[in-house]
């Protein structure tokens, strides 16, 4: 059966990457029906549109999207088309496993890391609730629901379950924000105890990121309110080879939109240089979500011996081949 599904190729290295990305589906021999749809920093500039109808229509006609990355202008100009894509389809957990995978190494050699990061994706301080009270005094404002709160540590849990997880840390702030993230701690604690058969612990986050750093082979599944997640998940990519390499997904009820974590990484952006790993990651936790588990099988393992063999990796992981050269080693290696 054939799964339509709305390619969204971004701008900066998103393209690139994302050509890959269609290249090597292709090769799985999964059909898949590409609505491409166009969202970029050079769009929304000339439409004043932060999210243009037709991308959110596409998504809600196929339910599945996979997305590579937008620019967001720095302290002024539209709002994050991200942030906003996710509001909008109600995309509330921003899931990303950080696993290790042999053939990139990194300083954590030694010890084979396998986490899942839980954060919340629809408010807390990106709320985008900003104002000048009075000149040079500004409110950022952070907003914790029980609903949001409960529905991710439920996502979070569920997952847990279901693929035999052993713990769930929930990480947290609350010796200083004791209402906003005391609210999100209760909430976790309500549906820990649903799931007694996860051990579950909580963690501060200034503690959490060094635990991290020094024994990151403790953790399991996190659980995190949205800031926190984004700048742990940052930080958790690092162990495991860096934002090229891992993948993420935001899911919510009705809609399923995979992309990867990196940026549109202006820096490289149009020389051939992107590893468009991250994407391709993505790309098997799609697979798994249109229930194609042996294609996503096939593609971990392809991407695997490509690792393992070594000669064919861009130059983020140590390689010196090009976006396209990596990718035809891994359709070679499919087709193979
Ligand atoms: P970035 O992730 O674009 O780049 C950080 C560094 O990592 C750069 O040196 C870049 O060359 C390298 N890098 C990133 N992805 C790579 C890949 N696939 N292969 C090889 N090297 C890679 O982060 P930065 O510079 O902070 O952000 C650039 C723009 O991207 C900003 O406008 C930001 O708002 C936007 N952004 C968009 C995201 C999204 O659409 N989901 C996520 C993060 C940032």
């Amino acid at each position: 059966m054939a799964h339509l599904v709305t390619l969204i190729p971004g701008d900066g290295i998103g393209p690139e990457v994302a050509l890959a990305a269609e290249k090597v589906l292709a090769a799985t021999g999964v059909d898949i029906q590409w609505e491409r749809v166009e969202l970029s920093a050079d769009r929304i500039r000339a439409t004043g549109e932060s999210l243009p109808a037709d991308v959110v229509a596409s998504i809600e006609k196929t339910k599945v999207g996979l997305k590579g990355p937008v620019t967001t202008p720095i302290a002024g100009g539209f709002q994050s088309v991200n942030v906003a894509l996710r509001k909008k389809l109600d995309l509330y957990a921003n899931i990303r496993p950080i696993k290790s995978m042999p053939g990139i190494h990194t300083r954590f050699d030694d010890v084979a890391l396998d986490m899942v990061i839980f954060r919340e994706n629809t408010e807390d301080l990106y709320s985008g609730l900003e104002h000048e009270i009075v000149t040079d005094v500004i409110t950022s404002i952070k907003v914790i629901t029980r609903t949001a709160s409960t529905r991710i540590a439920r996502a979070a849990f569920r997952f847990g379950s279901r693929h035999l997880r052993k713990k769930v840390t929930a990480i947290h702030k609350a010796n200083i924000m004791k209402l906003a993230d005391g609210l999100f701690l209760r909430c976790c604690r309500e549906v820990a105890a649903d799931y007694p058969h996860l051990v579950y612990n909580e963690l501060i986050v200034d503690n959490a990121s060094m635990q991290l750093v020094t024994r990151p082979e403790q953790f399991d599944i996190l659980l995190l309110p949205n800031l926190y997640g984004d700048i742990v998940s940052d930080l958790a990519a690092g162990l495991v080879g860096g934002l090229g390499v891992v993948p993420g997904a935001n899911i919510g009820d009705n809609y399923a939109v995979f992309e990867s974590v990196h940026g549109s990484a202006p820096d490289i952006a149009g020389k051939g240089l992107a590893n468009p790993t991250a994407l391709l990651r993505s790309s098997i936790m799609m697979l798994e979500h249109l229930k194609e588990m042996d294609a996503a099988k096939r593609l971990q393992q392809a991407l695997e011996t490509v690792y393992r063999e070594g000669d064919n990796l861009t130059s983020d992981v140590g390689g010196t081949a090009t976006t396209d050269q990596f990718t035809a080693a891994l359709v070679r290696q499919l087709k193979g």
